[in-house]
């Protein structure tokens, strides 16, 4: 169990004003911020961070959307940091999200939904370092 996760504030967040009140209940809910950017991913850039899903159905759509205006980047901390900030963001299908869940509040479809969460230690670790460099985290 690590103490790490990394997350992103989505394009659709950013462009209806709800960064800031996404950050708050990120940190409200006891998670530190480790490092933080705001950065408008162009299609490479937002294509190499989601190879993973290169062969489902919605890659192209995805990386369409995640390049398609700025995003927050940010490595948060807390103890059982990945699951409980999966939680915290609520279900992808933001109309399955659980009550009060980021989604449930901020997000508009199962595409445009508004945060990202790491689902692994080892994917926070992976995706983390592709946005930072040890010299940006705190
Ligand atoms: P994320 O990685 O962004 O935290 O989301 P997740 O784990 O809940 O969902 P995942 O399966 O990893 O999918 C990554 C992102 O792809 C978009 N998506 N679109 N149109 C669709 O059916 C569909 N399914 C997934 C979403 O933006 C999802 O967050
Ligand atoms: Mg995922």
């Amino acid at each position: 169990m690590s103490n790490r996760t990394f997350t992103m504030v989505k394009p659709d967040a950013t462009s209806k004003g709800y960064t800031g009140a996404i950050l708050q209940q990120i940190t409200d809910a006891g998670f530190t911020i480790k490092a933080m950017k705001w950065i408008h991913l162009s299609e490479k850039q937002a294509g190499a961070f989601y190879a993973v899903h290169k062969e489902r159905p919605f890659y192209g759509e995805l990386v369409a959307f995640m390049s398609s205006g700025p995003i927050v980047a940010a490595i948060l901390e807390k103890e059982n940091a990945v699951a409980d900030f999966r939680t915290l963001i609520g279900a992808t299908n933001p109309a399955q999200a659980a009550e009060g869940t980021i989604r449930k509040k901020f997000a508009s479809s199962i595409g445009e939904n508004a945060v990202h969460g790491s689902d692994s230690d080892e994917n926070a670790a992976i995706e983390g370092s592709f946005f930072f460099s040890g010299l940006e985290i705190f």
